[in-house]
């Protein structure tokens, strides 16, 4: 199935970040002076967004794009990213590693967070250069370090007058509730130039798969079908682009393991369920008679693995089908209609309504999280311990 999985990889930064042109475009005009007259101004930005919206690549992104950019004017520059949360939040870890990026044979020990960033705007000083430091998972920080650490970090700058200004910061969290326990003073230092990353939408969703599959997939190995499937998993997922791609990269994983010709519907399924603790058998055990062989007809549509949605009618159909076999009377539509929403409501389905169909509204179901013959497997021998009699 792949052509190269290494880009599917959560480290790799791909050049093209469909849906995120314009903050990356805002962001290079917050950062434009260090083109113009480096050491004139610093500057600081803060990216908020929630899990998987694209922060860390869209910062990453950047960082390689204008370390071009600046190379071709001769500053002397360095983009230099640190996780806070990798060094458990301490500014000193973090500082640590930071002057060990010019010096990587700096003493461990024998300095306090102050003295090692003094240390490090000399070091700035010695060298001449600019930089950029990105506090990712800034959050952890503030929670670890509190208002002051942070407070020395922004002024660093302004006790330095008449001096080049050497270091800009970017500041990444999940939302902007974290710096609201900080000082009043220490906040408004810092939320003056916000970058705000939207929860992706569906579509943006498919783009950014679409996008991904091309370059870490063979041509054709992934069909639209399965990337909507994903994109809409991911969706539902709080619109989380990280999860969409791992389940693509373990859905070609199911699909290599079998030896398919293309990555189904279903393989994505499978992805799904192992990363979820997918659906409970105590809520298949739970569900009434005519809610299990509702499911049951939806399990035997889905089975063959191509398909990503059934509508209510096909559904009606299989439902059918599936009572002359348990021998049991089938209740009318609206009724089915209404177990239709407990099912969804368990989360075992998903329903979407579209109204442009000619023939005015119709509902469409997905099977998300369970893969189709596990789901039947299930279902039949649960009936099998209640006491439904099949037909002889
Ligand atoms: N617009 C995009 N185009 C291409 N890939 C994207 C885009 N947005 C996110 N991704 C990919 O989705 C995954 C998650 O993105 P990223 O790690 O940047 O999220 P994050 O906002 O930093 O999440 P967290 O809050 O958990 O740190 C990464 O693999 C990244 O490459
Ligand atoms: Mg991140």
């Amino acid at each position: 199935m792949f052509r190269d999985e290494t880009k599917l990889d959560i480290n790799y930064v791909p050049h093209k970040l469909p849906h995120r042109d314009r903050e990356l475009r805002m962001l290079k005009e917050f950062f434009n002076f260090l083109l113009q007259f480096p050491e004139k101004m610093a500057q600081r930005v803060l990216i908020v967004g929630d899990v998987g919206t694209g922060k860390t690549v869209l910062s990453q992104r950047f960082g390689v794009d204008i370390s071009q950019e600046i190379s071709k004017h001769g500053t002397s520059f360095r983009y230099i990213h640190v996780n806070c949360r990798e060094y458990r939040g301490s500014l000193f870890l973090i500082m640590q590693h930071a002057v060990q990026v010019f010096h990587p044979n700096f003493p461990r020990r024998g300095y306090s967070a102050e003295e090692l960033l003094r240390i490090f705007m000399q070091i700035l000083d010695d060298e001449r250069i600019c930089i950029i430091l990105v506090l990712d998972e800034f959050d952890s920080l503030i929670e670890r370090e509190g208002s002051e650490a942070i407070y020395k970090l922004t002024r660093l700058q302004e006790a330095r007058q008449n001096k080049p200004q050497r270091l800009s910061l970017i500041c990444i969290l999940r939302s902007l509730s974290a710096i609201a326990k900080l000082d009043a003073s220490t906040r408004s230092t810092l939320q003056s130039n916000i970058i705000n990353l939207e929860k992706y939408s569906k579509q943006q969703l498919i783009d950014i798969l679409r996008d991904r599959a091309s370059i870490a997939f063979k041509p054709l190995a992934v069909p639209e079908d399965t990337t909507e499937l994903i994109a809409e998993l991911a969706f539902s997922e709080n619109g989380n682009a990280r999860f969409g791609i791992e389940l693509l990269w373990r859905a070609g994983k199911y699909a290599d393991a079998e030896n398919l010709d293309i990555v189904t519907p279903d393989c994505a399924r499978r992805a799904v369920s192992s990363i979820i603790p997918a659906v409970r058998k105590d809520d298949l055990v739970a569900l009434g008679l005519h809610e299990k062989l509702l499911l049951l007809g939806i399990a035997n549509l889905f089975k063959e693995g191509q398909k990503i949605c059934v509508s209510l009618a096909e559904n009606e159909r299989a439902y059918t089908i599936m009572c002359e076999e348990f021998n049991v009377k089938p209740k009318s539509h609206t009724q089915l209609w209404e177990y239709l929403q407990d099912l969804s409501a368990t989360g075992i389905v998903e329903t979407e309504v579209l109204s442009s169909t000619s023939r005015g509204r119709s509902t469409m179901i997905y099977l998300p999280r369970i893969p189709a013959h596990e789901l039947e497997k299930e279902l039949r021998s649960i009936l099998a311990r209640t006491e439904v009699r099949r037909k002889p």
